[in-house]
This record gives structure tokens, sequence and C-alpha cells, in this order.
């Protein structure tokens, strides 16, 4: 189509918010004129008589025919169009929808009055108008309309939406032209449902940010309404077109009408602790009536569901058609799903030569989705599946063998944050000693003293914290006699000590397994140590195994999913419940909460459900997800959640008003510390300037009738079943919520990425970080032929320890895609939302946070070019870029990016 006039006004004016510079007041000093601070209406205007289209239901006659005065605005509506979606722009709803667009009855437009009428106290609404088709550049199209506004209209604070259409439509933006102020823009992004399967108008607010108690008089109502339709009845199956946000326990992860071994307790209540999710209200099972039953699609409020719109739908579809479609045909193919790797040279042929896929249909399809793991042989019919070489193997490709490369990716691997600082002796459990054995550990003074001797005594280490340990003991113990009775895993409880050597760096010194009392068998536990002979050697790299399956376990489940994923949904959940659109505190959280329940739901399909990939690839097998359950309750805590209190708690820092961000590092070289506390700081700083802006006082934030039960909300229901808990921060002063925010953005952002997108460098090569060990250590009471197994081949002991073949690959495939950017990644401090650019202050502090972001970027590089941080650098090391703010797109090993999105 030929662009019209219209587009090209909209190419110089439209096609970026950025290019427009909104000539608005400084609306942030509330209760300061904030009302006539919004979209103004000139009050000398062009006299011309209103020409109706259409009557409005909404505007009385009365006030119609007393217009003489008024003013012309063009209204310009940009609509994206939706792409890659099988029905999208086919079909007689396709054919209906360009016909509607042809007659020119698309999208009826209101305006709203930011104030009531004067006299009669009742809202000012614009008669409705028909926005037209006018044209098309890219994946935009736009409609317009013309608008007479009365001169005594005065600011417009809303505009009204119904789409004519038969589909839904996603509009990204409305600008109003014709305003002595310039372009006005009013940021959208949000998908409109046809009026065919709704009535109710869509609303959309200016850019302008209001406290609940200044909201402007016109206004009111509406907000007041918008979040009551957000929250809806809790009743019904929610419909793909809701946009519906509301609570539910995670009662659909397992599948017992399948089969009943399928059935999976209710995650979330006083049994099972656990955050809540977003409801979808479907059918209860037949066997089980807690449980709800399973769907292929699984509802998200709609403008969660990016789908068509944005390249990270693609992130997500690719996630779909792995967990879908190649995970279910690598399983259904399997010769044998319980073989493992025969020698270590067939592991490297999963990146050389790759695993051939069966000659199905759906290779050459997921060889169009997913190109960097399916690859068409030519001189074959059919494909393989083929992983990259991680960066970890190709600087090192031995490094995963060594201990000092086992202690160094406590400090700089993906997690980080398990280790912690010994600060009694000797190391102790909490749990019943009469069902789980003596409470202390085994590993004595005389073999810690043995291997430190040459540098201090025990004492002197534990006072000079130079101990730290990796404490899976009270966490994993519960559940070994239970993980023991399923097929194809083993489960100790462990502790891995460490001292840290004057080189900065840590030195294993024990592991400790042990196994409860079960049944007939008698406690049992074993320390092992580094060797010099061959035997203790074996036994140590088994040990070493162990307590990486372990670490695997509690990244995946607690470090990745639980504190991440799971924790955020419900303050996504309660944000948009409970927080108008037009809140300041909605419109900074948003960013950082987007795409985040769609990956969440995708995961509850196929990733934590009963029997899914998860399940089927970690130790605790079935009782996986349960016990992120038991280490929210024994665990989680919303205040440990920010970075510094997090290393306090975990004793590897101390305050100090006079170091960096006031903390003083125990480990100096702590790369996951020193890059986080970086961005950590960068985030609170961002928000220690935006949040004086609306509440330059304390009693704003305790009279804010929407924030209050937004965190109200937060704690005793999203987070309920830890409700009464006495850590939860108040809520009554300006640093109260900057201590918030920051813990929840930091969550989202910082966090998330430090445990998320280095997963294929450091798991792809599973030797380094198994998912699961499968058989017990061979001095646990081994059958002869076990131990002549292991004596006379102990790599093939070691072989049949790791993951089998299925397992392996399974997991290669979602750390893949799990670990990658999509083209359209948004970062943190990367681009500006909207409603920021209108006010120089909240500008100003945001080019400061992404300053500040840029900055980090060449700090970073620089440690990493600083062969003295030995944690970060030298020969072979991966250097730690998993807290660089910013990336290319693909599987890079960093980038932040704002939410989680993957
Ligand atoms: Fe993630």
């Amino acid at each position: 189509m030929m662009l019209s006039k219209t587009n090209n006004f909209l190419q110089s004016h439209c096609l970026t918010t950025q290019t427009l510079p909104p000539k608005l007041h400084n609306h942030f000093r509330s209760g300061e004129g904030n009302v006539s601070s919004s979209i103004p209406i000139p009050r000398r205007s062009k006299q011309r008589n209103l020409r109706l289209r259409r009557a409005s239901t909404g505007v009385k006659a009365s006030f119609l025919t007393q217009i003489k005065k008024s003013t012309s605005v063009k209204v310009v509506i940009t609509v994206l169009e939706t792409v890659g979606g099988p029905l999208s722009h086919l079909g007689i709803e396709q054919g209906l929808d360009g016909l509607t667009d042809l007659l020119g009855r698309t999208l009826q437009v209101e305006l709203v009055a930011a104030e009531l009428d004067e006299k009669t106290g009742e809202e000012k609404v614009t008669p409705q108008y028909f926005a037209r088709k006018s044209g098309e550049h890219k994946n935009e199209i736009y409609y317009e309309s013309n608008f007479e506004i009365p001169h005594d209209f005065g600011v417009i604070g809303a505009i009204k939406l119904e789409n004519e259409h038969r589909q839904e439509m996603f509009v990204k933006n409305i600008a109003l032209d014709g305003l002595p102020s310039g372009i006005i823009n009013i940021h959208c992004d949000s998908w409109i449902h046809s009026q065919h399967d709704s009535l109710e108008k869509r609303v959309f607010f200016s850019n302008t940010s209001y406290l609940p108690s200044q909201t402007p008089s016109g206004l009111r109502r509406l907000r007041e309404k918008e979040l009551v339709a957000l929250q809806g009845d809790g009743e019904g199956e929610r419909k793909n077109s809701d946009r519906i946000y509301d609570y539910d326990v995670y009662n659909d992860l397992g599948e017992p009408d399948t089969d009943i071994d399928l059935a999976r307790p209710v995650l979330g209540g006083p049994e099972h602790p656990y955050p809540r999710r977003c409801r979808t209200g479907r059918p209860r099972t037949e066997e089980d009536p807690l449980s709800e039953s399973k769907a292929d699609d699984v509802y998200v409020p709609r403008d969660e569901s990016f789908s068509q719109v944005k390249q990270a739908t693609f992130q997500a579809k690719t996630v779909y058609s792995v967990v879908h479609a190649l995970i279910p045909s690598l399983r259904t193919y399997a010769t044998d799903p319980d073989q493992g790797f025969p020698y270590f040279s067939a592991i490297d042929n999963l990146f050389n030569e790759g695993v051939h896929l069966p000659d199905i249909p759906t290779t050459g399809f997921l060889g169009n989705i997913i190109p960097r793991l399916v690859r068409s042989i030519s001189d074959a019919s059919n494909s393989v599946l083929r992983f990259e070489t991680p960066e970890f193997v190709d600087r090192d490709r031995l490094a995963w063998f060594r201990d000092a490369e086992f202690a160094r990716q406590t400090l700089a691997g993906i997690n980080p944050c398990a280790i912690q600082l010994v600060t009694e002796w000797p190391l102790k459990s909490n749990l019943d000693p009469d069902v789980y054995g003596p409470a202390e550990s085994e590993i004595s003074r005389e073999l810690v003293e043995q291997d430190i001797r040459g540098f201090c005594t025990l004492e002197d280490a534990i006072k000079q914290k130079k101990l730290f340990v990796l404490d899976y003991h009270d966490l994993l113990l519960p559940y070994v006699g239970k993980v023991r009775e399923l097929k194809g895993t083993t489960l100790y409880g462990s502790r891995t000590l460490f001292f840290l050597m004057p080189s900065g760096t840590l030195r294993p010194l024990a592991i400790e397994l042990t196994r409860p009392k079960i049944g007939d068998k008698p406690h049992w536990n074993k320390v092992f140590t580094p060797s010099w002979e061959p035997t203790g050697i074996w036994l140590w790299r088994l040990a070493k195994s162990h307590v990486l399956a372990h670490d695997s376990g509690y990244h995946q489940l607690i470090s990745h999913w639980l504190r991440t994923h799971c924790c955020v949904e419900p303050y996504i959940i309660a944000t948009h419940r409970q927080l108008s659109a037009m809140h300041p505190i909605y419109r900074l959280l948003h960013p950082h909460l987007r795409y985040t329940m769609e990956i969440n739901a995708l995961a509850r399909q196929a990733l934590i459900n009963a029997n899914g990939i998860i399940e089927s690839a970690f130790s605790p097998g079935k009782y996986s997800i349960e016990l992120s359950s038991v280490a929210y309750d024994l665990l989680w805590q919303f205040d440990l959640q920010a970075l510094p209190a997090d290393l306090i708690n975990r004793g590897l820092a101390v305050e100090d008003p006079s170091a960096p961000h006031g903390l003083k590092l125990v480990i100096e070289d702590y790369p996951y510390a020193n890059d986080g506390l970086l961005i950590w700081s960068a985030i609170k700083d961002w928000v220690a300037d935006y949040i004086p802006h609306y509440y330059p006082e304390a009693s704003l934030i305790q009279s804010d009738t929407e924030l209050q039960a937004w965190w109200t909300e937060i704690k005793t229901v999203g987070h309920g079943d830890k409700k009464d808990e006495p850590w939860w921060p108040e809520l009554k002063t300006p640093d109260d919520l900057i201590g918030i925010l920051t813990t929840i953005i930091w969550t989202a952002s910082g966090h998330h990425a430090a445990v998320n997108f280095g997963q294929f460098d450091y798991g792809a090569y599973f030797p380094n970080r198994p998912t699961t060990a499968r058989v017990p250590m061979p001095t646990e009471e081994p059958s002869l032929e076990e131990k002549k197994k292991f004596l006379e081949r102990p790599e093939a002991f070691l072989l049949e320890t790791f993951p089998s073949q299925l397992q392996a690959t399974v997991v290669l495939t979602i750390l893949d895609v799990l670990s990658n950017h999509s083209p359209d990644e948004e970062y943190i401090g990367g681009q500006i939302q909207p409603y920021w650019e209108d006010n120089k202050l909240i500008k100003a502090a945001f080019e400061r946070f992404q300053g500040k972001l840029m900055e980090i970027e060449g700090i970073i590089d620089a440690r990493n070019a600083d062969w003295s941080l030995k944690n970060r650098s030298g020969a072979g090391v991966v250097p730690y870029e998993l807290l660089k703010p910013f990336s290319g797109p693909g599987v890079t090993g960093k980038g932040v990016p704002n939410s989680i999105s993957i």
C-alpha cells in the first residue's frame, strides 16, 4: 500500500515515542497541580460545530447541544500487525475484519476528561468516533480519527477503545495531534479484545502517573473499575482473551487421571508451603479432587502472552518446540532410556557428531525453529541434534576434573549463592538424631588440621573466616529414603568443606556423604578427602560427582526456579490487581515483570510437571519440586532476597560503612558478589531517585491505599503461607519502599541472570555438573561384582554414576534454549519507558542509571583482565561475565534482562 499523507505524518512523528519530546508539565511533584498537568486542551479554540458520527451512550444531550467552541484533534492509533500465528492472517475472520476496515467501522474511540463536569458532577466524555484505517508501515497499521473537542472539555485523562473487528488487536500507542503542546503519546502495548468477545470497552490512561489520592476526579471511577475488572470474581475457567489476574495453589503439576503414579501433592498451604501461581480455573481431576486437570494451552492473562508480536515469542516457541516435540521424540526413540555413556569419547560426540534423530516429519520443522540444535545432514534424509562446544570446554577440556575449578565455581559458577561461612565447630545438623543419626559431622578436627596445618589452627581458621561449607545435609537427608525407592537414582545428605587459601581461592578439604537408617539398613556416612593414591582419587572424584548432583538440583530447583521464577509470580499478580496502570510504582515495576507468567506457565506444563524434564533428570526424581517447597518453608525470606542481606546472612560479607556498597566481603575475590553489588547499587540508586518524586514524605506512602493493598496482598495472599513471619519489611517510609522495590527488581534481573544464562556453558559438558548421581558410592555396601567393577575399571563406575544418555541429551537440549537471549531482549537500563520520558528529572535519573550500567560493563571487563583475581581470570578460566548488563542475541553467557523471560 502506498503511504498516505497521514502515514508521512506518522513516519515523522509517531514511529517511535523517543522522537517525540512531549512538552508536558512536571507531573512528579504529586499534590502540586497534577491534574492541570495532564494533557492540556487549549482554552482558546476555533469555533466549529461538533459533528457526530455516532451518538455516545455516555454523553448527555444537553452537554452536546451547548457546545459552540471547539478545537480539532487528530487521534492516531498504532496497531501492530501480528506475525507468525497460524490463524492470524487466514480464514473467514480475517476476511470479515478486512471488510470492517474498508467500511471504516474498525475502532471506536472516546476521549475522557480528567475532571468531572463542574456543573453536573458527571464524567465528561466525547462522543464515540470511528477510527478509520489510514495507512501502514512495516508491521504497524494506523487508524485515524478526527475529534472536535469543546473548549470547556479541559484536560484529557483517558481514552476508551472498542474493537469492532472479530479478532483481537494489539495496540501499541495512541497519539493525539492538534494540541498546542505538540503531539501527545499514550503508551498502550496491550491486546484489545473484540467486542464480539466482550462489550466492555478498554481504557487507557494518559502517560501522567498519579497516586490514588491525587487521581483527577474524572478518572477515579475508571481507575477503580479497571482494577475490579483485572481482579475478576475468582469463578469459572479463564478464557484466553481474559485479562484476569488471580491466585491459586500449585495443584496442576500431577496427572492422576492418566496414571495414579503421576499424582503429586498440592504445593501451597500448611502442609507444603509455596508461593501462589496464576489461577486458571480448569476443572479438577477425577482421581484427585484437589488437583486441576492438564491442558495443552495454559491460561495466562492476555497481555502476559506476547505471542505473535514480539520476537520473545520465538523464545517461548523455541522452548515449546523443544519440550513438546524434540524431547518427546528423543524419549520415544531411545532404545534404552537407562543406558549410560560407555566411554568419555561418547560424551564428546554430543558436541562433535551429534545425536542422529529419528526420521520423523517434525525434524525438518524443528531444524527451521532451532537451527542451532537441529541440523540437517546433506547426505542423509534425517537430521542430527548437535550441540555447540561450550566455552568452558573450549578453554580447558580438563577443567571439570580439577578441585580448584570445582571450588571456583562455588563463587563464580551458576550457583554462587549457596556457599556459606563456617561459624562453629563441629558442623552440626538440626534434624532429629533419633531419625537421622548423630547431629555432629564426622569431618573431624584432625582431618582438617592435617590439611591446613601449614597455615593456621582450626580455631584460627574459624576466627579468621577461612572455612566455608556447601551444606546439603539437612535439606536432602529426609528425602534419601524415599528417593532410594525410585528406579535409576540415589541420594545422600552432603557437606563439602572448603578452606580459603592465601591466594584468595578456595580449596576443598572434605566431602561427607550420609545415608540415614532406612529399614534394616543402618545409618551410614563417610568422609572423603583429596587423595594421592589411586583408589582414594577415584572415590574423591565419585564423591564430588554426588555433591555436584546435589548442587545442580539446588541450583535448578531453588536458586533458579524457586527464588526467581516462582517467587516473582505473586509480585506480578499483586501489581496488576492492586496498582492501577496509572500508578507510578506499577510503571516502575512493569518492565521487570513482563514475560514471566508465560514462561512459568510453560514450566508447569513441561518442566516441573509430573514426569517432566526436571523429575526425569534430577536426583530427587518425583520429589524434586516438593523439595523446593521444603526449601521455601525452611530457607526463603523476602528480606534475604536483597543481595547485601543474603551475603551477610551467609557470612560472606559484613557491614562496613567505609567500604563500597557498605559491605566488606569476606572472600575479596567473589565475582558474583562483587559484580552483583554493582548492579544492586545501580538499581537502588535509580529507585531512590524515582521514589521521592511521588512520595516526598512518608505519610503519602502510608495513605496510598493501592500501595498498601499491594504489599498486604503480596505478604498475605501471594506468599500467604509465610504471612505471619516476622521478617517481612514494613512499608511506611520511602526507604522501606526503596528497599522492597530494589529487592524485587534485583531478583527479576540480576539474580535471575546470574543463575540462568551460564547454564549451557557450565552444565552442557555434564561431567562438570551432572544433574543426577544414579548409583551409590562403591564403598557403601557394594556387592562383590560392583566392587570388582570399581577396582577394575573405575572410569566405567563414574560413567554409570553420571546421567544416562537420554537424561544428558534432554538436559543439554533444554539448557541450550534456556541460556538463550532473544534478538529483541530488553536489558536492564536499556530502553527508557514512555512514561519516564515526559519528566525531565525522571528522564535524567534514568539516563544516570543507563550510564552506570555502561560503566559496569567496563568495570567487569577490567576485573576479568586482572590476573590477580584468580577466581575469574587466569589460564583456561572462563571470565565471569554473567552480570555484564548487555549482550547480543544467542547463548552468550552474559547480559542482564529487565525481567525473567526464559
Ligand atoms: Fe530462568
